[in-house]
């Protein structure tokens, strides 16, 4: 049966990435024979030029029946007087929610070849190889909110954090699992000396981490965290956090990796997941053709790997991007003199070549 892959493009370089993306996949059809079908849909502030709204209920509904969403970027500051419920930000938002994507799986790996890009020096960087599973649907992102009110004589406003156990368990397990598949140590991050949430966090994490008696799991505040990752980001394996928590550390984690251009994401559900590199629309170089579709090709690998179940070509992916940096290729944001650079479609043809 054919898989049905349903591409949302975005906001600004949403479009030039996805279709790298696409084309690679498409690739990987020919030599693998996975037969995927793809079905684009639109989000973003895109979508609310189009229909007034970012999110349309066709594109929801598509996606809730797919085999995989790769999704681009929103965002941009033409939409910045937008209203914010219906601001840009919100269709991935209300597709996270929608699709039930709880888990964001982060993965933060150095190659060798890059570790010149990080801002930390290259021994510092060298072998780093982690993975931040954020929780993704719940938290203070999703709590009760007030835009405006007034109190006292003063406007304020105000958003509720809340997390339950079943929340947290159900997170917990992930990350426990993908521990298993790698090096078996879990680091839970939280803020236990100050809020309750983060007590409940960590009283649950101790609990699950009882079923998984060959994985290691200690605990760290976030402030402490955001630290050791720019001090020695090496003793990492998988980091679990909340949503706040991890929308911050995997910002700083990926830019440890040299460029937030070549960073992918897996965010997943029970039914579908969706696929998207960490990296904004960057509305400054959009059209410019000049984008590094790197991190969307390597979100495209991990929808083979986790919603296809295909590994091998997934690995084929990954090993040609490698191949490509390692044979001296660079798009604008990693370019320096002795490389050969290379704008978007040209990095995606030179990835291809070497599928
Ligand atoms: C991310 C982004 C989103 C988030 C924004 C666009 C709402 O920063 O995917 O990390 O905060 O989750
Ligand atoms: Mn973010």
């Amino acid at each position: 049966m054919a898989k049905k892959i349903v591409v949302i493009p975005g906001d600004g370089i949403g479009e030039e990435i996805t279709a790298s993306a696409v084309r690679v996949l498409q690739r990987i059809d020919e030599k693998f024979r996975i037969g995927m079908v793809f079905e684009k849909h639109d989000a973003g502030g895109t979508a609310y030029d189009l229909y007034g709204t970012p999110l349309p209920q066709e594109t929801i509904d598509a996606a809730r029946v797919s085999d995989g969403v790769l999704f681009g970027a929103v965002g941009g500051d033409k939409w910045d007087a937008v209203a914010p419920a219906l601001r840009p930000e919100r269709a991935i938002l209300g597709l996270r929610k929608n699709l039930g994507l709880y888990a964001n799986l982060r993965p933060v790996k150095v190659a060798d070849a890059l570790t010149e890009y990080s801002p930390l020096k290259p021994e510092l960087v060298r072998g780093v190889d982690l993975v931040i599973v954020r929780e993704l649907i719940g938290g203070i992102y999703f709590g009760e909110k007030c835009e405006s009110e007034m109190q006292d004589g003063h406007e304020r406003a105000w958003d509720l954090e809340n997390y339950s156990v079943p929340e947290v368990e159900r997170i917990s397990k992930l990350a426990f699992e993908t521990a298993r598949l790698r090096r078996g140590r879990v680091t839970s991050v939280d803020k236990a000396n100050v809020l309750a949430t983060s007590r409940l966090w960590r009283r649950t994490v101790t609990k699950v981490a009882a079923g998984y008696n060959d994985v290691e799991l200690n605990h760290l505040y976030v402030d402490n965290c955001a630290m050791q990752l720019a001090v020695r980001p090496t003793q990492f394996d998988v980091i679990v956090t909340g949503n706040l928590f991890g929308d911050i550390l995997s910002d700083e984690a990926a830019v440890i990796g040299g460029s937030i251009g070549m960073m992918p994401s897996a965010s997943i559900g029970a039914n579908t997941s969706l696929y998207e590199p960490i990296h904004g629309s960057a509305p400054d170089i959009a059209g410019k053709g000049i984008a590094n579709p790197i991190g969307t090709i390597l979100s495209a690998a991990m929808l083979l790997r986790y919603s296809l179940h295909e590994d091998e070509a997934a690995k084929a992916v990954e090993d040609a991007c490698d191949k490509a940096l390692t044979d001296g290729y660079r798009t604008a944001d990693l370019w320096k003199d002795g490389f050969t650079k290379a704008n978007t479609t040209e990095m995606t043809e030179i990835i291809i070549k070497r599928i």
